[in-house]
C-alpha cells in the first residue's frame, strides 16, 4: 500500500501532469518493472480519494480507465486457461503468470489451488497435490468456492482430468469419492473415472459451494485431478437451466454416465463376481438445449461397444446375441432399480410409440422424443451388486448414448 504521504504527492503529480503519466502507468505494466507507485493502478481504483484539491471522489479514474482492458480468457502453453489481468492483480491472487495478453498490456494469469483453500476467482483450477503426478491420498481435500460477485447463479465444474479409485464392486464410492455440497443442485457422491464430465451446480444465494475429495491413503491407486471452476452469471448464455446436473448443447453429442468406461471394474462385488462401474443412488437430469430449428431428439447406444448400455442384469452371463442388442433391451415396468427415463418416445425403427418411458437391461433400441425440454433422467438404486438385488447386477458399466437433434 502507498503511504498517505506518497499518495498525496502522487495525486498532485498526476493532477499536474496527467497527460504524460498516462503512458507511464501503461508502459510500466508492459515492461513488468516493479516501479513502486506507478505500476499499481489497481490500488488507485480501490482507494477512494476523498480530497484532492478540495474535489471529492475518484479524481484519478479518467487516467486509470485508459489502461483498463477486458478480463477475458487467455490460453496458455499448458492445459489451463488463464484470465487476462494486470500483473499486480495476478500477484494479489497468488496466480501464475504464463504470458501476456490484451496486446501485451495484461498478463495471462492462471489461478490454481489445491487442498484446504478457498477461492472466489473465476476459472480457478482445483488440483490434487503435486498434480499431474499421482496423489497417494490422505486426509479429505477440500476447496471452498465463494461467488465472485452477487450476480453469479451457477458454478460449472469441469472435470478436465479426474481419476479416482473405482467404486467397490457394488457401486459404492468407499475408497475414493468427490462430493459437492452447499449448492441448490443435489450432486451424487461420485468416484472412478470422471474425466471429461461437466456438472452444473446452482448457488444457493451467497452460500459457498464446497468440493471435497476423499482418497484413501491405504489403497494404492494413481489418482489425480484437475478441475476447472467456472462461475456463471445469472444472465450468462452458457448457464444450465436450474437443476440440470448436466447440460449439453449442439445438434449431436455423446452422453456418458458417471464412471462409464471401456474396461470392467477390477474390484469384485460382495458376492465375489466382477464389480460394476455404475454408481449407486443416482437421480438426476441431463438437459440438452433445443437448438434453433430442431424439434425432437433421438438417442442410440454408442455403436461398436457392446457394453455401451448395460444398466441392469448379468453382463457376464449374457452372450453376444444379447449384449448391446434388442434382445438385451428391457423397458417399462421391468425397470425398477436402475434405468434412464426418456419422455414419450417413439421407436425409431418402427415409428411407433414405445409405450414406456423407462429403459434398462443390457441393450438399447434407438428412440426419438419430441417432448420438450429435452431431458434424459438417470436413476440407480442403492445396490449395483449381485447380492440381494433383483435382478442381480453383474459387471454393469452404465451407458454411453449418442443424441442427435431432429430438424422440424
Ligand atoms: C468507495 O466509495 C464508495 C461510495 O462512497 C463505496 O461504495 C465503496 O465501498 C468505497 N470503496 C472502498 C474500497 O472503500
Ligand atoms: C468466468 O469465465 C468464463 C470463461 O472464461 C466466462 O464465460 C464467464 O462469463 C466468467 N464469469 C464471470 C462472472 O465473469
Ligand atoms: C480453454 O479455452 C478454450 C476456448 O474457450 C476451451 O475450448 C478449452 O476447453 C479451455 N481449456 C481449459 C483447460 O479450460
Ligand atoms: C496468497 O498466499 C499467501 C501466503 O501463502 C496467503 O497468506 C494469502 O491468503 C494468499 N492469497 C490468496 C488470495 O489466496
Amino acid at each position: 500500500m502507498l503511504s498517505r504521504k506518497w499518495w498525496l504527492v502522487l495525486s498532485a503529480l498526476v493532477v499536474a501532469a496527467a497527460a504524460t503519466n498516462i503512458h507511464r502507468f501503461d508502459q510500466d505494466d508492459i515492461d513488468g518493472e516493479d516501479d513502486e507507485g506507478f505500476d499499481e493502478y489497481d490500488e488507485f481504483e480501490s482507494n477512494n480519494v476523498t480530497s484532492v484539491g478540495g474535489r471529492k471522489g475518484k479524481i484519478l479514474f479518467p487516467f486509470v480507465s485508459i489502461v483498463r482492458f477486458a478480463n477475458t480468457e487467455c490460453s496458455t502453453a499448458n492445459s489451463m486457461n488463464g484470465t487476462c489481468l494486470a500483473r499486480r492483480e495476478c500477484n494479489n491472487l497468488n496466480g501464475t503468470i504464463t504470458g501476456t495478453c490484451a496486446t501485451r498490456r495484461g498478463r495471462c494469469c492462471v489461478v490454481s489451488r489445491t487442498c484446504g483453500t478457498t477461492t472466489n476467482v473465476n476459472n480457478t483450477y482445483f488440483t490434487s497435490p503435486g498434480y499431474p503426478a499421482a496423489y497417494a491420498g490422505g486426509p479429505a481435500c477440500s476447496m471452498i468456492v465463494n461467488r465472485c460477485n452477487a450476480n453469479i447463479c451457477q458454478l460449472r465444474i469441469d472435470f478436465l482430468d479426474l481419476v479416482l479409485a473405482q467404486p467397490d464392486g457394488d457401486g459404492n464410492c468407499v475408497t475414493d469419492s468427490i462430493s459437492v455440497t452447499g449448492g441448490n443442485t443435489i450432486v451424487p457422491l461420485l468416484c472412478g473415472d470422471l474425466t471429461g464430465q461437466t456438472i452444473f451446480v446452482d448457488f444457493n444465494g451467497n452460500t459457498a459451494i464446497t468440493i471435497v475429495v476423499t482418497a484413501t491413503l491405504a489403497t494404492t491407486f494413481a489418482r489425480r485431478w484437475n478441475i476447472r471452476l467456472v462461475q456463471l452469471g445469472c444472465d450468462c448464455p452458457g448457464i444450465a437451466p436450474n437443476g440440470c446436473l448436466q447440460y449439453y448443447t449442439g445438434i449431436t453429442g455423446t452422453i456418458n454416465s458417471f464412471n462409464y468406461g471401456t474396461a470392467a471394474n477390477t474390484v469384485l462385488s460382495a458376492s465375489l463376481v466382477t464389480g460394476t462401474r455404475q454408481i449407486v443412488n443416482l437421480n438426476y437430469g441431463i438437459c440438452i438445449r433445443m437448438e434453433a430449428g430442431y424439434c425432437a431428439i433421438q438417442y442410440s447406444q454408442v455403436a461398436g461397444d457392446a457394453f455401451s448400455f448395460t444398466l441392469t442384469g448379468d453382463v457376464e452371463g449374457a452372450d453376444n446375441t444379447v449384449l448391446g442388442t434388442q434382445l438385451g433391451a428391457v423397458n417399462g415396468a421391468n425397470c425398477l432399480t436402475d434405468f434412464v427415463v426418456i419422455p414419450n418416445p417413439t421407436v425409431v425403427a418402427t415409428a411407433l410409440a414405445a409405450g414406456t418411458d423407462r429403459f434398462c437391461g443390457l441393450g438399447f433400441v434407438p428412440v426419438q422424443s419430441g417432448a420438450k425440454p429435452f431431458v434424459l433422467y438417470v436413476v440407480t438404486n442403492a445396490n449395483e451388486g449381485a447380492t440381494a438385488a433383483t435382478p442381480p447386477d453383474i459387471a454393469n458399466r452404465g451407458f454411453s448414448l449418442t443424441y442427435t437433434q431432429i430438424a422440424c
